[in-house]
């Protein structure tokens, strides 16, 4: 049977097994996705290994993403500008990767009826979830995306990166008050329960609320909104679910139908499963 890993220190959070084997199963492919944990100094021996032993693909997560991208003998477009790699394909003995994160939060911003196209983006945060974001949010014709974050310089680095007009650079202090149609927190604020320090006017009842992260209940970031009016919030749940759909059709050739999943994720992690 077709052999698939997900990567990463830690793993046992990882929920790729589950939504892999469920897109398997729907989509009647047969193949085995398991979870392994590496340890911090043996990454490239294990995929290396995995190679060697006939494995068909690899899902790679936190911490290892970047030296994904370095093992890789072809990369997509998306992955070199995301500078890391969430998915790897194994093919004729070589290693090519590619980087599915945005993917699955166009996606998922899609299936919740957002639309991107000449859409004011407030993207908050320029690390590595920022920047793996940028190139699948540019290519749905957005009018513009506002890059803040807390070191600016990192900000406009990432602007000078991506060399689009459309892209411009700021500190939380300094966002342009314009209306704002979707504001993404890609920033791993919420995982230690603090809020980017963005002024509470840009968010509007209609302003799409987006947070990368996802937990049990809302994300401090989207209970924030919550309080200033704005109907739409969106954590990342299904973002992962995105991502993983678009690795499973690089793989497989076939696009999982992601609702069915998404909605059992839920209802797992509402009963702290
Ligand atoms: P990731 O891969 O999750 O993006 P990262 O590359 O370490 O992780 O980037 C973390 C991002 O969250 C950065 O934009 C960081 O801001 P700085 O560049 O100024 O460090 C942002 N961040 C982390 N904690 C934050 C907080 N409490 N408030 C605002 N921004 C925060």
């Amino acid at each position: 049977m077709d052999q698939y890993r997900v990567y990463g220190n830690p793993i046992k959070q990882s929920r790729s097994p589950f939504i892999h084997t469920a897109f398997a199963k729907s989509t009647n492919q047969e193949l085995c996705y398991l979870s392994e944990l590496v340890p911090l100094d043996t990454f490239a021996q294990t995929i290396r290994q995995f190679v060697l032993e006939g494995g068909k693909g690899a899902n790679i997560t936190v911490p290892f993403k970047e030296q994904a991208l370095a093992l890789c003998d072809q990369l997509s477009e998306r992955a070199r500008l995301a500078g890391a790699v969430n998915t790897l394909s194994f093919r004729n003995g070589n290693i090519i990767g590619d980087n599915t994160d945005g993917l699955g939060l166009v996606k998922d911003l899609l299936q919740n009826k957002v639309d991107i196209e000449e859409a004011n983006i407030l993207l908050l945060g320029a690390g590595g979830a920022a920047k793996g974001v940028i190139l699948p949010l540019l290519e749905q014709a957005p009018s513009l995306i506002v890059i803040a974050n807390r070191t600016v310089s990192k900000a406009q680095s990432l602007c000078r990166q991506f060399n689009s007009e459309k892209l411009s650079a700021c500190g939380f202090e300094q966002i342009d008050k314009i209306h704002y149609d979707i504001v993404i927190n890609a920033t791993s604020a919420s995982l230690s329960g603090s809020v980017p320090p963005i002024a509470e006017r840009l968010i509007h009842s209609d302003t799409v609320c987006y947070d990368m992260v996802y937990g049990q209940g809302l994300t401090p970031f989207l209970e924030w909104a919550k309080q200033l009016g704005s109907k739409k919030l969106i954590d990342g749940l299904g973002m992962l679910v995105g991502q993983a759909a678009e690795s499973f059709n690089l793989w497989r050739g076939v696009m999982p139908e992601t609702e069915q999943v998404l909605q059992n994720l839920r209802t797992s992690l509402e009963n702290n499963n």
